[in-house]
């Protein structure tokens, strides 16, 4: 069992494998993509259950607009399907669903869905769903230095104002904790321009399982993994093991 105090207050997900999933069956990349809504729900239950409080799922990246023309339309089509067909179940379920990433790049009908839904939900007080979609890490950390500097120039703030701090309350996360926990599957070690700045000291659970085949089982084992992790974030173990005994 997997005890309260180990459960990761805020967990991302790098879902990644529905391309394979789908030739390992000789279907076309969209069949793995429509599957991959089936795990985000099961993800989305898992942490409601365990007391997860936000959980942050990277839908599409800014470098997979360089994916083939059909590929991002019909992605960005089954977006739009499956916020049409979740969000009533999630709002039931008191979720707040909120979207991160470069929202003026996708289309009309699918940024409309979007606020709708973030309004829809809005006053909801249960798991904090958020999904990033047309997101890159560097974008994000580009955008928030923009609008420091552009304060800075406007003598709003000096230069010596922007640190650490005033760079992670820029950041499209802004009001949140970092993730704890980052899960990436389909086997890649990697963080494809995911959250760089929020992950710094995040731990990092990579399995082989594609994402179509993820579910509550896999979920709980990623919490085992974190609840097995002694977080040091840079003081020695004994340091630690004084505070908490
Ligand atoms: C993740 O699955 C979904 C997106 C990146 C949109 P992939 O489509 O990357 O699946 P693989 O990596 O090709 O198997
Ligand atoms: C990362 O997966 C992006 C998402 C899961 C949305 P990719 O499949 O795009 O990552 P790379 O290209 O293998 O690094
Ligand atoms: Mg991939």
């Amino acid at each position: 069992m997997t005890a309260n105090d180990h459960i990761p207050e805020h967990v991302a997900i790098i879902m990644d494998g529905n391309g394979r999933w789908a030739r390992k069956r000789a279907l076309p990349r969209h069949a793995g993509h429509r599957s991959g809504v089936g795990s985000v729900r099961q993800a989305v239950e898992a942490a409601g259950k365990h007391g997860v409080k936000v959980l942050t799922l990277f839908a599409f990246s800014s470098e997979n607009w360089s994916r083939p023309r059909e590929e991002v339309s019909k992605l960005m089509g089954l977006f739009v399907e499956a916020l049409q067909r979740e969000v009533d179940d999630l709002h039931r379920n008191n979720v707040r669903l909120e979207f991160i990433g470069a929202r003026e790049r996708l289309q009309a009908n699918l940024v409309e869905k979007i606020a709708s839904a973030e309004e829809q939900t809005s006053s909801n007080t249960g798991l904090r769903l958020m999904v990033a979609v047309a997101y890159g890490g560097r974008w994000d950390i580009a955008q928030a230095a923009k609008r420091l500097a552009g304060r800075a120039v406007d003598g709003q703030i000096s230069v010596d104002d922007i640190n650490d701090a005033a760079v992670a309350r820029e950041l499209q996360l802004g009001d949140l904790p970092d993730p704890d926990l980052l899960i990436r599957t389909g086997g890649e070690r990697r963080i494809s321009n995911f959250l760089l700045w929020h992950l710094a000291y995040s731990e990092l659970y990579f399995c082989d399982t594609l994402w179509p085949d993820f579910g509550a089982e896999q979920f709980d084992a990623a919490l085992d993994f974190f609840a097995q992790r002694q977080r040091r974030y840079g003081h020695t173990a004994e340091q630690i093991e004084a505070v908490s005994s």
